[in-house]
């Protein structure tokens, strides 16, 4: 069983030497790294640097071919996550968002989904009335309740998603592009969830190509280079003020703009409002 007071296990995840290949795939490589409770970090990297990969790891939906994962003061293998009740603790206190929604939902209908976790939990039926609803008007979904989970919008599917974990109130809630594909009143409503989430005390790690909602969402940034290896751990604000360092990892890039009577190049990173110099 998991030890959840565990007084010395002040690091819920410690990883040491990590790689990870998908058969010939190499999508990680020598990732030591250490996730303190209660803390908020960020995984930056460019597309295929194996961000998805490194949350998967801590999730324990695949595991290290090399090196190793400690969850709760644990080696996590694979042996372990076999035996039910350390699963079935692992499960409730460490939930993951895919990237993609599809992967995540499966039910016929949204209230379905949202149920599935706690019935899983075996909580009573009162608290399971009452956490769907409180998600659900968090997220503003109840509308979709009884739609299948399939039929939505993209940005309503992955709200779907993210009430889904929710619901089960993990203590480690791990994010693949949390807020990609919602509108700019779902992200900050959802952000400001997050960070109250974080003040009771859950641990975040949130894998992300917004680089506006860093520093919101993270107090220390871990960013995956194109060797798939570690490139820097530091704070937003450190990895935010090294423009060079910043080019050279693929998280802001230079290309041309036109202008009424020029073309010119500059740095350029996406915001809802384009605020740069002219
Ligand atoms: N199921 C898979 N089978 C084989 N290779 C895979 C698989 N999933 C990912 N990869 C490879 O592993 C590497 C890391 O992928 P990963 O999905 O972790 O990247 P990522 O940083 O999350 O990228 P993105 O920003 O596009 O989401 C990539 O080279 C990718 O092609
Ligand atoms: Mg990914």
């Amino acid at each position: 069983m998991i030890d959840s007071d565990n007084a010395g296990a002040r690091n819920v995840f410690e990883l040491r030497d990590v790689e990870y290949s998908y058969e010939k795939t190499l999508a990680l490589t020598n990732v030591a790294l250490d996730i303190r409770q209660g803390e908020k970090v960020a995984i930056l990297g460019a597309n295929g640097t194996g961000k998805s990969t490194l949350l998967k790891l801590l999730d324990a939906l695949c595991f290290p071919t090399k090196g190793t994962i400690t969850a709760f003061g644990q080696p996590l293998t694979e042996h372990l996550l076999r035996e039910q009740a350390y699963a079935h603790a692992f499960r409730r206190r460490v939930g993951l968002v895919f990237q993609d929604p599809d992967v995540q939902l499966f039910s016929p209908t949204v209230w379905d989904e949202l149920a599935f976790g706690p019935l899983q939990l075996g909580l009573p039926r009162a608290e399971i009335l009452e956490r769907i609803h409180g998600v659900m008007a968090l997220m503003g979904i109840e509308k979709l309740k009884d739609r299948p989970p399939y039929r939505l919008s993209g940005g309503e599917k992955k709200k779907v998603a993210l009430a889904s974990v929710l619901v089960v109130e993990p203590d480690v809630l791990l994010l693949d592009e949390p807020t990609a594909s919602l509108d700019p009143r779902s992200q900050t409503a959802f952000i400001d969830m997050l960070l109250e989430m974080n003040e009771r005390g859950t641990t975040l790690v949130a894998a992300t190509h917004d680089l506006d909602i860093l520093e919101d969402i993270a107090d220390r940034a871990c960013v995956i280079g194109d060797d798939h290896s570690i490139a820097a751990i530091a704070s937003p604000g450190n990895i935010l003020s090294d423009r060079q360092f910043l080019l050279a990892t693929n998280l802001i890039h230079e290309h041309p703009h036109r202008h009424v009577d020029r073309r010119h190049v500059h740095p350029h990173w996406h915001r809802p409002h384009h605020d740069h110099e002219h």
